[in-house]
């Protein structure tokens, strides 16, 4: 065991007799924890544990509080930004065992669920309810994770982030104390909003055991489209007029023409290669209907053509599961590669500026790069493709993403609407709050005074 420190081996020894084989100390499974979806660079843990309920978690992070270890909360390991990266080694708590669907309440359109349920296995549970959970940020995230980085997605547009979704947690302080934070009452003013400031802390704050989130019911109708524009501002100029008119879009998706490309090859599809909007409607079929050809003549409006409209099931999951495969279908396009993503969201009446700006960037830069984005939101991302070993082309990745990050902070948006701060855009924190980021810190040396929660990320840097 002479691979791990002293301290974490004296953590290993205490927790072995609770947690059993539960508790890995193998290269493999460390290995397995020291990275994320993104480029930065692996680090590994000294030990990963499996808890199966909130006492063992309590169990795992007082052991680690009186040995002063750190300790890295773990949900899918589907983060964007390095959040998961044990930095500075210690303990990786993954919640892959607290699995169990705790309760669900379709009178109050609310679950309780263990932090480490995904949102799949969540929604597959539903079924028999008529109610589903409605954040889908893509991959099949766990709800603790997409809690902790306040994940979205595509649907965000009609049914809020993980910010409006949820109403209740369970919460494992730094020095061990479970707690409780919300209610299951549909509103309340009693109290600091805890809460929300879990929601977001990327596991800086606590360890996240339960969740109390809504649920919606599933629309009688959904319906698709997909519409090609011959050029960006366009195609965010009929998104911004969908969202001004306040028709109740379920998603915008808009992609250009690289990803299109991409997509095409990797997913079997054969769009035609241009910017390119992928709506979604949701409710009663004459709702759905209404919807569907106000947004088309806001579309056509727009030289928006090629309409393709779908409500055929399998149809539809064919074209939602290319965009969700987006990531793997841009990475196939350099192979080795690995993304360097931006993530801005900026005041929606500056999308179509920011995306054309940010395109003509791509356009002046030696590197290959896409755009794709929840629009409806106001929020997009950049992928660069890159190989993380040239010093060069990293350099050039990062040059780009602050060009992206300055003008949103220009306009009044945001360095991240979605995958969060981890390790990637640490350096933005400051930039976009100001002395506000000397607040964060406060809070972060009060309930976790020794610095041993996910160490070396938001609330110690920035
Ligand atoms: C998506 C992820 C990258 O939108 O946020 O596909
Ligand atoms: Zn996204």
């Amino acid at each position: 065991m002479n691979h791990i420190q002293t301290s974490a081996s004296l953590v290993v020894e205490e927790l072995k007799p609770i947690l059993g084989d539960r508790l890995a100390t193998s290269n493999a499974v460390r290995e397995h924890h020291s990275h994320d979806t993104s480029w930065l660079a692996p680090h590994m843990p000294d030990a990963v544990a499996f808890p199966r309920d909130e006492d063992e978690v309590v169990a795992i992070v007082r052991a680690c509080a009186k040995h002063g270890v750190p300790v890295v909360p773990f949900g899918a390991g589907s983060s964007m930004e390095g959040h998961t990266i044990p930095v500075r080694g210690g303990v990786t708590i993954d919640t892959r065992e607290m699995n169990r669907i705790v309760e669900i309440r379709p009178k109050d359109g609310l679950a309780v669920v263990q932090a480490g349920v995904t949102r799949k296995q969540l929604n597959e549970e539903l079924r028999a309810t008529g109610l589903m959970f409605s954040v889908d940020p893509g991959s099949d995230a766990s709800l603790g994770g997409m809690a902790s980085t306040r994940g979205s997605g595509t649907t965000a547009v009609r049914y809020g982030t993980m910010r409006e979704n949820v109403m209740a947690l369970r919460v494992v302080t730094p020095d061990g104390t479970p707690i409780h934070t919300g209610s299951r009452a549909r509103k309340s003013s009693t109290g600091y909003d805890l809460t929300h400031l879990f929601v977001g802390a990327e596991g800086t704050l606590g360890l996240i055991t339960e969740l109390t989130v809504r649920l919606h019911p599933i629309p009688e109708m959904v319906s698709s489209a997909v519409c090609a524009f011959e050029d960006v501002g366009e195609a965010v100029q009929a998104v911004i007029e969908t969202v001004q008119y306040g028709i109740p879009v379920a998603r915008v998706e808009f992609m250009d023409e690289v990803a299109i490309e991409g997509t095409n090859a990797y997913s079997g599809l054969d769009l035609k290669v241009t910017p390119t909007l992928f709506f979604e409607f949701h409710g009663t079929p004459a709702w759905v209907d209404e919807q569907s050809r106000l947004v088309a003549e806001i579309a056509s409006g727009h030289g928006g053509s090629d309409f393709r409209w779908s409500t055929d099931p399998d149809e539809r999951a064919k074209l939602w599961q290319a965009r969700h495969d987006i990531y793997w279908a841009t990475k196939a396009q350099r192979p080795g590669c690995e993304l360097f993503t931006g993530d801005i969201c900026v005041p929606i009446s500056r999308l179509a500026e920011s995306i054309v700006a940010a395109r003509e960037d791509i356009d002046a830069s030696f590197l290959k790069g896409q755009i794709i984005g929840h629009v409806g939101d106001g929020n997009y991302h950049t992928a660069y493709l890159i190989d993380p070993n040239s010093k060069e082309e990293l350099e050039e990745a990062e040059r780009l993403s602050g060009l992206l990050v300055e003008r949103a902070l220009a306009v009044g948006g945001t360095a991240s609407g979605e995958h969060g701060i981890g390790m990637g855009k640490i350096k933005y924190l400051r930039k976009e709050h100001g002395a506000a980021v000397d607040v964060m810190k406060r809070i972060k040396a009060a309930l976790d005074p020794a610095g041993i929660m996910n160490p070396g990320k938001m609330g110690q840097e920035g």
